[in-house]
């Protein structure tokens, strides 16, 4: 890994509201983000955010959610302006690129990776692929055999000519991928590209992730809420708190040396169940239907998502309860609604409950936790891996974890 850095981040920071002076200078006496909010009204997504990416590296950007790590890298390809503060792509200031300069960084230097694929469900796997070669007009067969040798790299060869929604989920994040790949961009961004996968793909998808960057040698920056994704993937881990950056270091430094007590609690093992809460490791289903809509309609959803069962809401998005596959294919022959064949009666817990406090639910059930929140509302799910994971001693046992053999 060259020691150069590819981008610069100089004091950026990002707020949301009106009376945004108050608020900064507020800021800059150390004022908690909360209090400022509730003081001036303004948002603070980041506060003088200064560091840098180097050229061949992937750093890992961990916080719990709300930290500000989307916004971060929002601004590194200026889908967000930063409020004030400058970011250097190599000799450019990127704030003061032409409209077309910034377009042409946007499609060549610096590509994103979503954490729901973005993908075109019309098209298939080679036309999302081959889709920001097509659009720089590349000519066809030029713009296949590149893609092809992407689709190759992902390890879906084979699957090219199929639509992206006859894939797993798995699988559409590889195209994901290999569509950022085919423009050879210098700079990847992924923000939570696999927090929805399951624990198994996800790891695999790490794995293939380092061999391509080791491959390709490429510029990875990599978001997750999950430190031992940083520790297994980052070459560097920057760890954001409250919309501050607190500490970038390799994971041995920040493991021997961490900057704070948070830091220190953040990574130490039996310690993290003790500060994450379930809003902090929750993820959003694959797949949700409405309790007002056929077991057909939900059968199209599964297939969309990939995956064999729906979250069942109610009105004002209440949890109804889950329906399988096989539920609805019931329904169908039946001609039930989805109310007669859903599962009632899942495990909830709250936004807050410490992930320690979770525990015992999460090892006794065998469906994921929802959280529902003061008004009743389904906000997100809480699996099995993701609790226990908050449990398992890191970085040592990264290796053990890993199935990269
Ligand atoms: N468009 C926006 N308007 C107001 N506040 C926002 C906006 N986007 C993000 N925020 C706030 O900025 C903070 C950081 O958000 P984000 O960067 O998405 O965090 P993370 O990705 O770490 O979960 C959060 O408090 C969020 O509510
Ligand atoms: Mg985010």
């Amino acid at each position: 890994m060259a020691n150069d850095s590819i981008l610069r981040v100089e004091h950026v920071s990002k707020l949301y509201g009106p009376n945004k002076s108050e608020a900064m200078q507020l800021l800059s006496q150390g004022m908690h983000k909360d209090e400022v909010k509730q003081k001036t009204g303004v948002t603070t997504a980041l506060w003088d955010v200064t560091c840098d990416v180097k050229r061949g590296e992937i750093l890992a950007i961990i916080g719990l959610s709300g930290s500000g790590k989307s916004t971060l890298v929002r601004c590194l390809n200026l889908l967000h302006r930063p409020t004030t503060g400058e970011i250097w792509f190599e000799d450019s200031n990127i704030g003061e690129l032409g409209k077309k300069e910034l377009l042409d960084y946007r499609r060549r230097k610096i590509s994103m990776v979503f954490q729901n694929f973005g993908l075109m469900n019309h098209r298939s796997v080679m036309g999302n692929v081959a889709f920001g070669l097509e659009i720089r007009g590349v000519p066809t067969i030029e713009r296949e055999k590149k893609a092809m040798e992407m689709i190759e790299m992902v390890g879906l060869k084979g699957w090219e000519s199929q639509p992206v929604t006859s894939l797993s989920g798995g699988m559409r994040q590889r195209v994901g991928l290999a569509r950022a790949l085919t423009n050879d961009p210098e700079i990847l961004l992924m923000d939570e590209a696999f927090s929805a996968l399951d624990p198994l793909v996800r790891s695999n998808m790490q794995f293939e992730l380092m061999r391509i960057q080791s491959q390709l040698n490429k510029t990875i920056v990599f978001i997750t809420h999950d430190m031992d994704e940083a520790f297994k993937l980052g070459d560097r881990v920057a760890i954001m708190q409250d919309g501050r950056l607190i500490q970038i270091d390799t994971p041995e430094q920040m493991s021997a040396h961490p900057a704070n007590e948070y830091v220190r609690q953040f990574i130490g093992s039996a310690d993290r169940a003790k500060v994450m809460r379930a809003q902090n490791i929750m993820v959003t289903p694959d797949c949700v239907v409405h309790l007002s809509e056929g077991p057909q309609h939900a059968i199209q959803e599964m297939r969309r998502a990939g995956v064999s069962s729906a979250f069942v809401l109610g009105p004002k998005m209440t949890l109804a309860g889950l329906l399988t596959v096989d539920g609805a294919i019931a329904g169908i022959r039946e001609k039930a609604t989805i109310a007669d064949k859903m599962l009632t009666g899942l495990p909830t817990t709250t936004p807050d409950a410490l992930v320690s406090d979770i525990l015992p639910l999460a090892a006794e059930t065998r469906f994921p936790i929802s959280v529902i929140d003061s008004n009743g509302t389904f906000v997100g799910l809480v699996t099995k891996a993701s609790v226990l994971s908050c449990f398992v001693d890191s970085p040592d046992s990264v290796e053990k974890n890993g199935e990269a053999s």
